[in-house]
C-alpha cells in the first residue's frame, strides 16, 4: 500500500540531517504543538536534544484513555522517546484530542499522528485497525501492520474556530491507540490546493539521492515537514548526485529545504528515463480519490545542458521542456487532482538535444481529502463544551457534539436542519452527579427545547439567561439544592403555558418574593408534631397578615376611586 512508504525510517525520530540552527527559528518553535501521548499525567515533558523541540504529555488535550509503556523488548537505545509510550482507548467509540493552535498562525496547519504498537498491552493481540478523523471529517484508516513498524499519518488542512480535534474511532477491529500527535502552522501559500473544503493527506514526501536512514525535519524544514529517502523499488538504474552548495528557494513558494534539494537522482544516460509510480488507494467509500503530486527539481551541475519531458500516465504533465535552474528550486505540480487512475506512472525522459539525463530532487504525493463535513454551530459547540468542562461530564462527550450523527454525544439530541449546521435541541443531564451552580452557558444554546437537570446536586440561583431561551418548552430542575428566586420571566412563560417548569425538591428555592416554595410532599412522615405545630402557627399568622395588608390596600384603592 502506498501509505507505507513513509513509515520505514522513522524509528529515530530525532535523527536529523544537519546541525541545529536555532537562529531565527525560535518563534516557529513556539507555534509547534508536539504531544508525546501516554506520558504520565504529571510529566513535565522533555526537550528533544537534536531539535530543541519541546514535547509535552497529552493529559491537557484529552481526558479519556489509559497510558501504557510499549513492551521493553522494543525499547532500544536508538528508539526516540516519542515511541516509548502510547495512550489507548479501550472504551468509547470515538475518543478525541482537542488542540488549540496559537491564534496568530493559520489557517493552514499540518497535523501528524504517529503510531507504534510495540505490544503495549502485552497481549500481542491481533494488530488493530481503526479510523482517524479530523474533526467531523474522515481522515484515514490506521492499519497497524506490524508490531514494531511506526506508522505516520499526516494531513494539511484549514482549522476553523480556534480548535481542531483529532479523533480515533473504534471500528470493531481492535483498540485504537496513539504514540505521538504534532501540529505545525504552515504558510498559506505553500499548498494552494488547501482551502476550507479540502485538505491534503500525505502519501509520500521524499528526498531523492539521500542516504538510507537520513531524514530531514525541523530545523532543516522550518515547518517540520518530514522528508525521507525514496525507498520504493525501481527497475531503472538511478545515479545519485549531490552538491555541497546551498539550493536557493528564490520564490519562497515551496520552501523545500536546501538539504533535500542538494541531493538528486539522474538516469544512467540520456536514453534511459527516470520512472517511478504509486498505486492509488481506495477510500472508505471505495472510490478512488484524486491525487495531487509535486515534483521538485534543481540543477546541481554547472553549465549543464539538461532538458526533459515530464509525463504522468503517458500524458505530458508540463507542456514545455523542463530545464532545471542551477542551484534553485523549481517545481511542477497539479492544481487539479488527477482523478480515477488505479496507478500513477511518472516518467522523465531526456529530449534529443539534452546532453545530460533527466534529474529529480524531491517529490510529494497527497490525496485529496474533502473537509465538507458540517460541524455543529460554533456557539452551541462552545457552550456545550463549557458545560462539559464545568461539570466534568465524561460519557462520550468528545469531538463535535452532533456530528457525525453516529457519534453524537449521549444525553444530547440535535436539530439537523436541511440547510445549515446542526444545533443542540435537547439536553438530558438528569442524575449525572452535577454540582456547583447552573452554568450560564446553557443560555447560549439558542435552539434548546428540553433541558433536564433533575436529580443532581446543583446549587446557587437559576440564571436569568435561561429565560432568554425562546424555544425552551421543558425545564426540569427537580431534586437539586437550588436557592434564590425563580426568574420571573421563566415563571411567566410557565404560567402562560409555553414552558413546562419543574422544580420540586429544591428545599431552599423561592418562587415569589421572599417566600420559599413549600415542599409539595412531606419527604419524611416521621417529622415530630411539635416541629410542625409552630410552623403551622407561623403560617397562619403570616396568612392573616397578608390578608390584612391586602384588605387595607383594597380599601385604599376604593378610596382613591
Ligand atoms: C539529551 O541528552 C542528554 C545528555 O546526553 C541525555 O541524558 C538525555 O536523555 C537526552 N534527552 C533526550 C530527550 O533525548
Ligand atoms: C512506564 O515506565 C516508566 C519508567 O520505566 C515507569 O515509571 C512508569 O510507571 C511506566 N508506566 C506505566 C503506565 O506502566
Ligand atoms: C504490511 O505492509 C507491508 C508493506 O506494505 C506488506 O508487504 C505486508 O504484507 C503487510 N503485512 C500485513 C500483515 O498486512
Ligand atoms: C476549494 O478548492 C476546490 C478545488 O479548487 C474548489 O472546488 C472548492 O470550491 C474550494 N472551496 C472553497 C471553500 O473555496
Ligand atoms: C543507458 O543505460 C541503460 C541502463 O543502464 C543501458 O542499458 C544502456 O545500454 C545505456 N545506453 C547507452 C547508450 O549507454
Ligand atoms: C519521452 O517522452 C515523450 C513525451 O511523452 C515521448 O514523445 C517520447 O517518445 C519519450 N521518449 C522516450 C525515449 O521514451
Ligand atoms: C533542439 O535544438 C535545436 C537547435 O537549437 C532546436 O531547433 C530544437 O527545437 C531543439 N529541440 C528541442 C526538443 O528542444
Ligand atoms: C432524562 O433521562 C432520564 C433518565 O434516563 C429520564 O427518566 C428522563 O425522562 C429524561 N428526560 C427527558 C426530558 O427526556
Ligand atoms: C452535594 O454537595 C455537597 C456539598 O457540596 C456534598 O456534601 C454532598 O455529598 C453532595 N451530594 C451528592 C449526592 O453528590
Ligand atoms: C457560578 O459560579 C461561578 C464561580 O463561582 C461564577 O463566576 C458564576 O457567575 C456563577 N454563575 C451563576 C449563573 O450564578
Amino acid at each position: 500500500m502506498a501509505t507505507r512508504w513513509l513509515l520505514m525510517l522513522l524509528l529515530g525520530l530525532g535523527i536529523s540531517g544537519s546541525v541545529l540552527q536555532v537562529h531565527g527559528q525560535v518563534d516557529k518553535l513556539a507555534s509547534f504543538i508536539s504531544i508525546d501521548c501516554g506520558l504520565p499525567e504529571n510529566s513535565a515533558g522533555y526537550v528533544q536534544n537534536t531539535t530543541n523541540m519541546r514535547f509535552i504529555g497529552d493529559a491537557g488535550f484529552i481526558d479519556a484513555g489509559t497510558n501504557h509503556n510499549i513492551s521493553a523488548e522494543y525499547i532500544t537505545p536508538a528508539l526516540a522517546w516519542g515511541w516509548h509510550t502510547v495512550r489507548s482507548f479501550p472504551t468509547g467509540v470515538r475518543n478525541c484530542y482537542t488542540l488549540r493552535p496559537i491564534a496568530s498562525a493559520g489557517p493552514t496547519y499540518l497535523l501528524r499522528a504517529m503510531f507504534m504498537y510495540g505490544n503495549y498491552d502485552g497481549l500481542n493481540r491481533r494488530l488493530p485497525i481503526f479510523d482517524i478523523y479530523l474533526g467531523v471529517n474522515y481522515w484515514s484508516t490506521v492499519n497497524i501492520n506490524a508490531t514494531d513498524m511506526p506508522l505516520l499519518m499526516e494531513v494539511i488542512a484549514y482549522v476553523h474556530g480556534g480548535t481542531v480535534q483529532v479523533c480515533l474511532v473504534n471500528t470493531g477491529s481492535g483498540t485504537p491507540f496513539i504514540s505521538n500527535l504534532n501540529l505545525r502552522p504552515l504558510k498559506k501559500t505553500l499548498y494552494p490546493q488547501v482551502n476550507a473544503t479540502q485538505g491534503l493527506v500525505l502519501i509520500t514526501r521524499s528526498s531523492f539521492g539521500t542516504k538510507k536512514n537520513v531524514r530531514y525535519g525541523y530545523p532543516d524544514d522550518p515547518y517540520d515537514r518530514v522528508w525521507l529517502p525514496w525507498t520504493m523499488p525501481h527497475s531503472d538504474k538511478w545515479l545519485e548526485i549531490s552538491t555541497a552548495d546551498n539550493v536557493e528557494d528564490n520564490l519562497e513558494s515551496f520552501e523545500v529545504p536546501s538539504a533535500v534539494m542538494r541531493t538528486a537522482i539522474t538516469a544512467a544516460n540520456t536514453s534511459s528515463p527516470i520512472r517511478f509510480s504509486w498505486d492509488a488507494v481506495r477510500n472508505a467509500d471505495h472510490h478512488i480519490p484524486g491525487y495531487i503530486w509535486m515534483l521538485y527539481f534543481a540543477e546541481l551541475q554547472r553549465d549543464a545542458v539538461r532538458e526533459f519531458y515530464i509525463t504522468v500516465n503517458g500524458e505530458l504533465a508540463y507542456p514545455r521542456v523542463m530545464t532545471p535552474l542551477y542551484l534553485a528550486t523549481d517545481a511542477i505540480y497539479g492544481r487539479q487532482p488527477d482523478d480515477g487512475f488505479d496507478r500513477y506512472d511518472i516518467s522523465l525522459n531526456a529530449t534529443a538535444n539534452s546532453t545530460l539525463p533527466p534529474i529529480i530532487n524531491g517529490v510529494e504525493v497527497f490525496l485529496l481529502l474533502p473537509t465538507t463535513g458540517v460541524a455543529t454551530v460554533l456557539q452551541d459547540a462552545s457552550a456545550i463544551t463549557a458545560v462539559r468542562d464545568k461539570y466534568r461530564v465524561k460519557k462520550n462527550w468528545m469531538g463535535d457534539p452532533c456530528m457525525p450523527r453516529k457519534f453524537a454525544w449521549d444525553g444530547l439530541s440535535c436539530n439537523y436542519a436541511i440547510s445549515g449546521p446542526p444545533t443542540v435541541k435537547s439536553l438530558n443531564l438528569s442524575s449525572m452527579g452535577l454540582s456547583g451552580n447552573i452554568s450560564s452557558s446553557f443560555g447560549d444554546l439558542k435552539g434548546l427545547q428540553y433541558l433536564d437537570l433533575s436529580r443532581n446536586n446543583l446549587t446557587g440561583s437559576i440564571p436569568d439567561t435561561l429565560s432568554q431561551l425562546s424555544s425552551l418548552t421543558l425545564l426540569d430542575l427537580t431534586g437539586n439544592r437550588l436557592t434564590g428566586e425563580i426568574p420571573s420571566m421563566l415563571l411567566k412563560r410557565s404560567q402562560d403555558g409555553f414552558l413546562t417548569l419543574r422544580y420540586n425538591n429544591n428545599p431552599e428555592l423561592c418562587s415569589n418574593g421572599n417566600s420559599c416554595v413549600p415542599p409539595k410532599k412531606k419527604s419524611n412522615s416521621m417529622v415530630p408534631v411539635y416541629v410542625a405545630i409552630p410552623i403551622v402557627v407561623v403560617l397562619v399568622i403570616l396568612l392573616l397578615l397578608v390578608l390584612l395588608i391586602c384588605m387595607r390596600r383594597r380599601r385604599q384603592g376604593e378610596r382613591l376611586d
